[in-house]
């Protein structure tokens, strides 16, 4: 079976881990069945735990539903359901940083008001 190498930069824990991945294979899966597990949380593209900045390489978006069109286009994926396609390298996201990118801007803008919409505040 053909392989891909995938190098994941996982900046918290300040390694660099590279393994060839069989290609069409889940990254994050494959990385754990080699014995190296990744930050996630759902496994299943919604909640953006194992969400990476692309360096080198183009990542599988078809199944990343929690990631927007623009967060996408900023360079982001997922590798919870990012196949290996291609050689690629990433690095991995400050904590929370593209859930902040995403969804900050509809959180924490005070309260809610009943009848006021958020903009008016
Ligand atoms: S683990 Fe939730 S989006 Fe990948």
């Amino acid at each position: 079976m053909r392989t891909v190498p995938i190098t994941v930069h996982w900046r918290q824990e300040n390694r660099t881990i590279r393994l060839d991945v069989p290609e069409g294979e889940y990254i994050l899966r494959s990385f754990e069945q080699q014995g190296e597990p990744l930050p996630f949380s759902c496994r299943n593209g919604c909640c953006t735990a194992c969400a990476v900045r692309v360096i080198a390489g183009e990542i599988d978006q078809r199944e990343a539903l929690g990631l927007s069109r623009e967060i996408r286009s900023k360079g982001y994926g997922l590798l919870c359901v990012a196949r290996a396609t291609g050689p690629l390298e990433v690095e991995t996201q400050d904590e929370d940083e593209v859930y902040e990118l995403q969804f900050g801007r509809h959180f924490g803008r005070g309260k809610v008001r009943p009848g006021i919409p958020l903009d008016d505040e």
